[in-house]
This record gives structure tokens, C-alpha cells and sequence, in this order.
């Protein structure tokens, strides 16, 4: 999968792409991850990115020609399968849609900043809006990391234990049971015999019981 992250905040991506599992895909081949400054594709002399907005509101708004020169660029090199605006008034972001992504061959991902992006660039560039939250955060940038990790994290390979991207809290609509490591008793904590037992299918059985639990008391709407 290839994720091209346009920007005008490149530096926020350094240290999140170059650890952990981002860097690991990456260095495997399996996750190709671009950053583009939009900067670099301005025409004007002092590389501005933005100007006021028509109407007299407040704040600054994204151009048109900076993103257009960089979105016309990467499709005139291959095919994209999504071009995808972070926005806060975007299509909830939720674990259905990032393995659907996660599929996707080669994505554009647009980071919002200021006020917004000139409306222009939503109507004739992008093909999907999402949002990580009803929340507003300053740019799209940190949203865009989120995506790119929860996409990542599901190509083949990746992960270690395959397994382990599937037991995730979500991937079937209930959270994550509880886990535990050594030692079994730290100071009198003790971690539940089940889990000591060596019973494959109790054990299976109770990780299902107690992920029931937990979603019942913690996240009831994900029973519905
Ligand atoms: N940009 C600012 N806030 C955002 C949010 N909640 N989701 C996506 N992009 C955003």
C-alpha cells in the first residue's frame, strides 16, 4: 500500500513514521508512506499556502493551487484508489473503515488546516471526508496519523502475530479481553486461573465471556 500525506506541517510526521510499527512496514516494503509539503508546490513568491476567505470571515483559508499542483502531479504517476480529505465534519472514522482501506492500493491523504480548504478542492478532488471525532483538533494532520497507523497495522505482514491485528478491541464489535503477563502473583495480584489452566478452549471460552462483559458494561452501543 502506498499513503501519499499532504501537508503543510511535514516535520509532524518525522518521529511518528520512523518508529514502531510504521517504520517496520516501511522497511519491509509493505507500506510505502510519502510526505509532501504543499509548500513546494506554491507558484507564488513568498510560498504562502493560504489567503483570507471571501465573505470577510475570520481566519485563513487553504488555495486551490498548491493542492492541485501536488494531487495532479501523484495522479499523473499512478492511479489512485481514494483521495482522502481529515476534516472534523467528515464520515466518522471506525474500525469497519480502515480494513476496508486497508485494502486500498494507493491513497492521497489531505491534511485541513486554518479555517478550512478553499471548498473547491472537496468538490472536485476528493472522494472521501473523515473525520477521527466529534472533536476539532488545530489541522488534519494528527488525524491523518491515526488513519495511516490504523490502515498500516492491517496489511499482512506487518504485525508479527497475525493473529493479534484480528483480537483487536472492535474487529468484531466487543472490546479486547483482559490480558496479562508474568508474574502470575505480583505481591498477591493474581492473574485469573483460567488463563493458567493450559485449557485451550475454557480459555477461549472465558476471553470470550469477559470480552462480552466488558463491552456490556463499558460500550453497550456496540451490542445493537
Ligand atoms: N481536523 C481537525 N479536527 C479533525 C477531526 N476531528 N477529524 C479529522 N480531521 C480534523
Amino acid at each position: 500500500m502506498r499513503i501519499d500525506i499532504l501537508t503543510v506541517l511535514p516535520e509532524m510526521f518525522e518521529s511518528p513514521l520512523n518508529c514502531s510499527i510504521l517504520k517496520r512496514a516501511q522497511d519491509k516494503g509493505l507500506a510505502e508512506i510519502h510526505v509532501h509539503n504543499l509548500r513546494d508546490y506554491t507558484i507564488n513568491k513568498h510560498r504562502k499556502v493560504d489567503d483570507y476567505p471571501f465573505g470577510g470571515e475570520a481566519g485563513m483559508v487553504m488555495s486551490v493551487q498548491p493542492i492541485d499542483a501536488c494531487i495532479s502531479k501523484l495522479k499523473s504517476e499512478r492511479t489512485y484508489d481514494e483521495i482522502i480529505f481529515m476534516t472534523p465534519d467528515g464520515e466518522t472514522f471506525d474500525q469497519p473503515m480502515a480494513n476496508s482501506l486497508s485494502l486500498l492500493e494507493n491513497v492521497i491523504i489531505l491534511c485541513g488546516h486554518y479555517k478550512g480548504v478553499d471548498y473547491r478542492v472537496r468538490e472536485h478532488f476528493i472522494t472521501k471526508e473523515i473525520s477521527i471525532g466529534d472533536y476539532v483538533l488545530t489541522g488534519g494532520e494528527l488525524p491523518a496519523l491515526c488513519v495511516t497507523d490504523a490502515l498500516v497495522r492491517l496489511i499482512p505482514g506487518v504485525i508479527g502475530d497475525e493473529q493479534s491485528a484480528l483480537s483487536d478491541s472492535f474487529q468484531d464489535n466487543l472490546l479486547a479481553p483482559p490480558v496479562y503477563t508474568r508474574p502470575a502473583d505480583y505481591n498477591g495480584w493474581k492473574v485469573p486461573d483460567i488463563l493458567l489452566s493450559g485449557h485451550e478452549a475454557k480459555i477461549a471460552e472465558w476471553r470470550y465471556e469477559q470480552a462480552m462483559e466488558r463491552t456490556k458494561r463499558l460500550r453497550p452501543d456496540l451490542l445493537k
